[in-house]
């Protein structure tokens, strides 16, 4: 067990100690895994190629810490419960020793289907408990999991597919979502169909049991490719710095990239955070309302909670379906302890009204967690009031898909909390703000672009294939430093309020979402000739999106030709990316050498036009007014 931090004082002790001696600090807390090997070495490092390994020349699988590890103690603990979408459905709950003879079986089922150490495998599926399985069967094989959010459309899969070179696609036959029914095999067989080589097979596994096409040959049942394999399997012994997983995330240019997170450092600073983060203790009932399509899904629905012997809920559904009651009904039903959400989740049920929590009781709450984009005072308030009843202290998180885990955040219970910030950081993690010229502002009541200038165990190691732009993006800024791409500021107490990204990144209901990704969706649409996409804030969701786009001939039917630009960019990316507005404009204000002033149209999206900033130099000032005036329409 990694040391759990009990009292303020202790928080400030050891984060002394993790400062003045980072590699003794973290080779504690290593040791309480299970190793094939001992690590020669703690850490080894440069942010300038960058270059970083921790717990070198050890061996592990994390899939041994996360269930074997766990079988004499708590073989007949559950693990996993998982309330299905249809309220129809029973709930399941799998012990630790049936997760662990599942997924071992379906480890054998990979093997025989020759899946090896070091093999990229892609994930899509809806939120069933046979994700979690396939994810931790790659990872006991020692093979590379990239699960893709089952809301992406077909063309992003297929990129992300293409990027991995994934030889094999686990998916299911249906997502059953509120209302729907998602058929997510048919976008498998619509990616497949754009040329993904590698792809041997694609393994289905029933969820839903409606009616579904098989390909001959190339798909398999899940149920069909597990039958007679045994429930045991000897975990692969992989390498602290072999690669554990992908995951394709959204930066300020290009297609989104694979962030590469690997063995070792990444198991250690999981548990390490989830258990000092929530304050876990016997008998709790974990729920993390993400998806496992994303970051937090990774470390806090499947590898957290199982290293540190935790009890997690997973939830197949949508927090409105059947009605706005469903959270606050599955909390009371399984008498969830500890509840992670995004602000996005909270700001909708508030919307939704009170009615939906009066007269609820839920004396099972202890901890409420946020996390995803930072939360405004009315959803912190209404949290702390109506559902924690102001007994239960609210961790609000600050990480990222390149972080692995959590780094800014209050103990719960322990660090004294301030309405909507994250805090102080965690032991281990070393943040600073720098201003535009890269100097560090030292001080507190200040403002500035957040960095950290230590490496922690699960920082991001490569982006997958490019490492050159893994060290652009993160490295390249600001010498010796690891940028965020966020601004934050440090209160009076030193404490960190994260106010949001500071390049073209998007946080739409806390989904990362890159403007350039999305302007490149909606040029392909007819008659769109350029476009250019920024954020505006948006009362549900954080920020919306809003486009600008240039036509190739004067549009007559307005509302047909917007459709065709949520259409292409639900094809291209996926609902997630469809613009909340679409503004047809004459021209695109830019500066001399060619590039949007997106300053500008940020304002202009906001509603605020009176304090554009100098204009005079662009090379189209005219077409400032022409905007302006065309938003009033629309
Ligand atoms: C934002 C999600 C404010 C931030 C774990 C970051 C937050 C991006 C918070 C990463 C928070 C995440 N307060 N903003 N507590 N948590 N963010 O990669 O802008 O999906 O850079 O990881 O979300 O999003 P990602």
């Amino acid at each position: 067990m990694t040391t759990q931090i009990r009292s303020l004082e202790e928080y400030h002790k050891v984060y002394a100690h993790s400062v003045a001696n980072p590699e003794a600090f973290w080779d504690e807390q290593a040791r309480t895994f299970q190793w094939r090997k001992p690590w020669r070495e703690t850490l080894r490092w440069n942010f300038r190629e960058p270059k970083i390994k921790w717990f070198v020349g050890g061996k592990l699988n994390i899939t041994e810490n996360c269930l074997d590890r766990h079988l004499e103690t708590r073989g007949k603990q559950v693990a996993m419960i998982w309330e299905p979408n249809d309220l129809k459905r029973k709930a399941r709950k799998i012990t630790y020793k049936q997760l662990h003879g599942l997924v071992c079986q379906f480890a054998n089922a990979l093997k025989a289907q020759g899946v090896k150490k070091g093999d990229r495998v892609c994930i899509y599926m809806p939120m069933t408990p046979e994700l979690s399985i396939a994810v931790l069967a790659c990872a006991r094989i020692g093979a590379i999991h990239s699960v893709v959010f089952a809301g992406f459309s077909a063309v992003s899969v297929s990129d992300r597919i293409k990027d991995a070179q994934c030889s094999i696609v686990i998916t299911s036959d249906f997502n059953s979502r509120g209302p729907k029914n998602i058929p997510v095999k048919q976008v498998i067989d619509e990616a497949l169909a754009m040329g993904c080589d590698s792809v041997r097979n694609v393994i289905v596994h029933q969820n839903t049991g409606d009616a579904l096409k098989m390909t001959e040959g190339r798909d398999l049942w899940w149920h069909d490719v597990v039958k007679g394999k045994r429930k045991s399997c000897k975990a692969t012994a992989v390498d602290s710095e072999d690669e554990l997983f992908i995951l394709y995330t959204s930066g300020s240019t290009g297609k989104p990239k694979g962030v590469v997170h690997t063995q070792g450092g990444y198991m250690v600073y999981c548990e390490y955070t989830f258990r000092n983060v929530f304050q876990i203790q016997e008998g709790d009932v974990y729920w993390c309302t993400a998806d496992v399509g994303w970051i937090t899904g990774h470390s806090y629905i499947i590898y957290g909670p199982l290293l540190a012997g935790a009890t997690a809920l997973m939830f197949e559904g949508i927090p409105t379906y059947p009605d706005a009651g469903r959270f606050w009904d599955v909390i009371q039903r399984h008498k969830v302890s500890i509840f992670y959400t995004a602000p996005t989740a909270i700001r909708a049920l508030m919307a939704a009204g009170d009615q939906w929590v009066k007269g609820r009781r839920m004396p099972s709450l202890r901890i409420l967690g946020t996390v995803g984009e930072p939360i405004n005072d009315e959803a912190w308030h209404w949290y702390n009031e109506k559902i924690g009843k102001k007994r239960c202290p609210i961790v609000d998180t600050w990480w990222q898909t390149e972080t692995g885990g959590m780094m800014i955040s209050p103990l719960a219970g322990i660090t004294p909390l301030k309405p909507c910030l994250a805090t102080l950081p965690l032991p281990g993690v070393q943040p600073c703000l720098v201003d535009a010229n890269g100097h560090e502002i030292e001080g507190n009541d200040v403002e500035g672009m957040l960095c950290i200038k230590f490496p922690w165990p699960s920082i991001i190691r490569t982006t997958y294939g490019d490492h050159e732009r893994c060290r652009q993006t993160y490295f390249a800024t600001f010498k010796d430093k690891y940028f965020t791409g966020d601004g934050a500021r440090r209160d009076v107490d030193g404490y960190y309020r994260i106010i949001g990204r500071v390049d073209d990144v998007i946080n739409v209901s806390g989904h990362r979402i890159g403007t350039a990704e999305v302007e490149d969706a909606i040029n392909k649409a007819p008659m769109v000739v350029e476009s250019a996409v920024v954020g505006f804030p948006h009362d549900i969701k954080g920020q919306g999106i809003y486009a600008y786009v240039i036509t190739s001939v004067p549009i007559a039917d307005v509302a047909a030709f917007k459709k065709g630009v949520l259409d292409t960019v639900t094809k291209e990316i996926g609902p997630i990316a469809k613009p909340d507005v679409v503004q047809i404009v004459p021209g695109l204000p830019k500066t001399r050498s060619g590039k949007i002033m997106r300053r500008i149209l940020r304002k202009i999206a906001e509603g605020d036009t009176s304090n554009l900033g100098d204009t005079t130099t662009l090379l189209n000032p005219e077409v400032v007014d022409e905007i302006k005036a065309s938003r009033l329409v629309g």
